[in-house]
């Protein structure tokens, strides 16, 4: 977890000083701010170093070459408030995005660990597994309690829920369109008709859940309006990849309260997945 991060931020580093010159957006800047400060904060940890690079010198010396030219970046985009001041707008939202999402994903994760069929079947009924999942839940349940006492939070997670589900329209609506798009689909799976059969499939699936979706007035209102305000970060056609990137921005952040929080709730999906 801690390895992939730093991985993470260290391509993220080597893109920022690739793109350090273009002007950018506000968003761009507070991220670029972000990453920066990660790859600064990483360079003076020579535990973290050591740990990363297995105590390759030569690793070390090219990780603080590139924070010494980060730092003086750095130095300069802080030197404007007016970002500065920004940024920290940005950042406030991002963390209660951050919370509203892990505590989406602790709620699921104590359903489904109260569910004992569904334990049952992902566990194929092993004993040890099925402990390992109630100690988690049990842990899971107190962190949910801190998330939810926190009415600040909590009053921000019905929009972040409904700007979910809005991505989880565009993404169903992205995925039907391909597979019925036939021209499409034959690229795709180099005219692989099972892998096609497959394809329709899962889009026939979907299609029920995007009729249900669309077929919601009130829903669908209130896609459009979030997109109006361009918060869902998909008003360009990649909503999924701004998404993601900024996860990855979160990631980044290191010891930010975001991060903390995602990771907990990350660590207790990777659990889910290793068992
Ligand atoms: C970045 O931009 C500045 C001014 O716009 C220019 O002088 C400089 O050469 C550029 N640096 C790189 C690495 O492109
Ligand atoms: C340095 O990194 C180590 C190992 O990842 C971590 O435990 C420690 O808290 C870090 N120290 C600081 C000052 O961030
Ligand atoms: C140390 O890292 C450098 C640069 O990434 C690499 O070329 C070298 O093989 C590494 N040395 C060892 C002992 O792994
Ligand atoms: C400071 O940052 C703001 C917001 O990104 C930007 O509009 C402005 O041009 C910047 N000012 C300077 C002097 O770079
Ligand atoms: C409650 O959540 C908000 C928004 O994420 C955060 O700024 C604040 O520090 C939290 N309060 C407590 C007591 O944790
Ligand atoms: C429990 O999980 C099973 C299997 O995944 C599912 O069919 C059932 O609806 C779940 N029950 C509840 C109460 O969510
Ligand atoms: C049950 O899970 C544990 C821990 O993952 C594993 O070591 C053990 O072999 C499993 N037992 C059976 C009967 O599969
Ligand atoms: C189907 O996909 C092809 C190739 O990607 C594209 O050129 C075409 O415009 C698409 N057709 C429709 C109706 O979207
Ligand atoms: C076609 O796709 C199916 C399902 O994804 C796969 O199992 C099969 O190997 C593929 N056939 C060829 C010829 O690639
Ligand atoms: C329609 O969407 C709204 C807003 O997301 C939601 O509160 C409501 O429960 C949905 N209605 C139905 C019937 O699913």
């Amino acid at each position: 977890m801690h390895f992939q991060s730093l991985v993470v931020s260290l391509l993220l580093a080597t893109s920022v000083a690739a793109h350090g010159n273009k002007t950018e957006s506000t968003q761009g800047e507070c991220k670029e701010i972000e990453q920066l400060n990660g790859l600064v904060k990483l360079a003076s940890n020579t535990t973290k170093l050591d740990e990363i690079t297995k105590n390759n010198a030569t690793k070390i010396a090219e990780i603080q070459a590139k924070a010494s030219t980060a730092s003086t970046k750095l130095t300069t985009l802080q030197s404007n408030t007016t970002l500065v001041s920004a940024c920290a707008v940005i950042d406030a939202q991002e963390q209660e995005d951050d919370g509203c999402q892990e505590t989406f994903a602790l709620q699921r994760f104590v359903k489904f660990a109260a569910n004992s069929t569904a334990v049952a079947d992902a566990t194929k009924n092993n004993a040890t597994k099925i402990a390992k999942i109630q100690a988690e839940a049990s842990k899971a349940s107190t962190k949910l309690e801190t998330l939810t006492s926190n009415s600040t939070l909590q009053a921000d997670c019905p929009a972040v829920q409904q700007e979910d589900e809005c991505k989880v329209m565009k993404t169903l609506q992205k995925f039907v369109d391909v597979a019925n798009n036939q021209t499409k689909l034959d690229k795709l799976t180099n005219g692989n008709t099972t892998k096609e059969a497959e394809i329709k499939a899962k889009a026939a699936k979907d299609q029920t859940k995007l009729t249900a979706m669309t077929g919601n007035a009130t829903f669908v209102a209130a896609c459009t309006a979030l997109e109006g305000k361009g918060t869902t970060g998909s008003t360009s056609s990649d909503g999924i990849s701004s998404q993601s990137t900024k996860n990855a921005a979160s990631l980044l952040s290191g010891a930010g309260a975001g991060f903390i929080g995602l990771s907990t709730a990350v660590v207790v999906l990777l659990g889910m997945i290793a068992l």
